[in-house]
């Protein structure tokens, strides 16, 4: 075996790379809860491919047989319920386990210099999986599937100009057909190969600046030396014992959740399969209420909430567009001193309690059927969305003079607040009771005042950071 890997050595760098990235990557010593996702996102994403071809060798991508496949594949292959229900849990799971590690980046500001091209990648990662879950969920071809497709499809449809012929050739067709489902097919099986391509981006990306950790110090501009190397930073430890045990861990736990749902709730009350999806597509039967699966319904949320005017709803798309966007530029739009959300003032953490409320209730918000007094609500939380991205270098600024562009967006966030009160009282058709619109009114000056005009009267206060993780 040494002679093995030392003949391989030789011609390749098999030992270095496995050192410095696997069992001798140093890294904080004080990672915590937070840091379980990367590892199990990777561990999800290496389940979904290996069930994914493996479901693969027995479904029919023809919309005359795909439905019959998939039950072909629930009743008669052998253990294809299982592989079949873990690919199903396995996609839900997936975005449980991203939605939770890009909340770590946000209380530990690790999208911060010099992390930014981590956290770029890490979105176009999200969004290569909501591509590829876009695409898998058309596959079963069942009622959910066929309009759920039309109906995201269809939002191409609202762009100026290109936006008839660009949906046509997304489908190949007039309508969702046995074309479209060839071509989604094609690209369910490529883009999570693209995604592991990106996934191995994030992680030398990760390894060239090192990671971050709870206190938000950088290790690796600290003192050097400890007791396993005398370069590596002293508040480092090895990832191999140290953090692979801690990971096993993880992924024993996560596994047995896992596993009790694929066992027990694998439709998890429809969140996770859909009802509807148990009747074949139906082009001529539009199901009652058509919803997107649980990890898109905020950004559905949103599109919804925008009212279309001027003759046109690409608004609504603009905003779902926007309102992911924003993400990308968190690294420019935090400008704290201090990283971690330990050292933040509590306007921060008040804000970041505030979007994690706003997000999940825009996802129960994207699953009911609209009513006047719904749409109301979404439109206030989408509201708040958008609030919490443009005022963030205000609550952030700790009393630092604003840039330009800072006064910029909170001149913004003024005017669309402003715009969204006027259209509550002015413009809305169908009338919400009144006691919708003072709250709503009354809730939305205060999300102002709170995130962007009083920062900027009252400095926020933050904790002094020390210089090392341990004295
Ligand atoms: C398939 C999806 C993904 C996989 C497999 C993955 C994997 C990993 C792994 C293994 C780590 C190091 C361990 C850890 O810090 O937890 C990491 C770190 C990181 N990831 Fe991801 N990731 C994924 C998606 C994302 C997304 C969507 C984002 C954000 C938009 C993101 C942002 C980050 C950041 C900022 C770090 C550095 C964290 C720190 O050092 O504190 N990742 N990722």
């Amino acid at each position: 075996m040494k002679a093995l890997i030392e003949w391989v050595d030789a011609r390749f760098p098999l030992v270095n790379v496995a050192r410095e990235h696997l069992t001798e990557y140093y890294a904080p010593k004080n990672f915590n809860f937070w840091y379980f996702f990367g590892s199990l996102a990777l561990l999800v994403l290496v389940l979904q491919i290996v069930t994914g071809i493996l479901l693969a060798m027995n479904y029919k991508p023809d919309a005359d047989l795909a439905f019959a496949s998939v039950e072909y594949i629930m009743r008669d292959v052998w253990g294809g319920w299982f592989v079949r229900y873990m690919h199903s849990t396995g996609a839900s799971l997936f975005f449980v386990v991203i939605y939770l590690h890009m909340f770590r980046g946000l209380l530990y500001g690790s999208y911060r210099s010099p992390r930014e091209l981590i956290w770029i990648i890490g979105m176009v990662i999200y969004l290569a999986m909501m591509a590829t879950a876009f695409f898998g969920y058309l596959l079963p071809w069942g009622q959910m599937s066929y309009w759920g497709a039309q109906v995201i499809v269809n939002l191409f449809e609202t762009l100026p100009v290109i936006g008839g012929p660009l949906s046509e050739w997304i489908r190949g067709d007039y309508v969702i057909s046995d074309i479209t489902l060839n071509r989604f097919y094609a690209f369910h099986y490529l883009v999570p190969f693209i995604l592991a391509g990106l996934v191995f981006a994030h992680i030398v990306a990760l390894h060239k600046v090192g990671s971050n950790n709870p206190d938000g110090i950088e290790i690796k501009k600290g003192p050097k030396g400890n007791r396993w190397s005398e370069t590596a930073p002293k508040d480092g430890i090895p990832f191999h014992p140290y953090y692979s045990v801690k990971d096993l861990l993880g992924t024993v736990v996560f596994m047995a959740v896992f596993l009790g749902i694929v066992f027990f709730i694998p439709e998890m009350f429809g969140y996770f399969i859909e009802q509807p999806n148990y009747e074949p597509a139906n082009p001529l039967k539009t199901p009652e209420h058509i919803a997107p699966v649980w990890y898109f319904t905020p950004y559905y949320a949103i599109l919804r909430a925008i009212p279309s005017f001027a003759g046109t709803q690409v608004w609504g798309v603009l905003a779902m567009f926007v309102s992911i966007v924003l993400f990308f530029l968190l690294p420019w739009l935090d400008r704290s001193p201090v990283k971690s959300i330990r050292y933040k003032g509590p306007t921060t953490r008040l804000a970041l309690a505030l979007f994690v409320v706003t997000f999940l209730v825009l996802g129960w918000l994207g699953t009911q059927a609209p009513t006047t007094n719904l749409t109301i609500m979404s439109q206030f939380f989408t509201l708040v969305y958008m609030l919490f991205f443009l005022l963030f270098p205000c609550f952030s600024s700790a009393g630092q003079p604003l840039p330009l562009l800072a006064k910029g967006l909170l001149a913004l966030s003024i005017l669309t607040v402003v715009a969204t009160i006027v259209y509550w009282w002015a413009l809305w058709s169908g009338g919400p009771a009144a006691v919708y619109k003072i709250g709503y009114t009354v809730l939305s000056v205060l999300v102002l005042f709170l995130l962007g005009i009083r920062p900027l009267l009252r400095a926020e206060p933050v904790k002094p950071v020390p210089e090392r993780l341990t004295k």
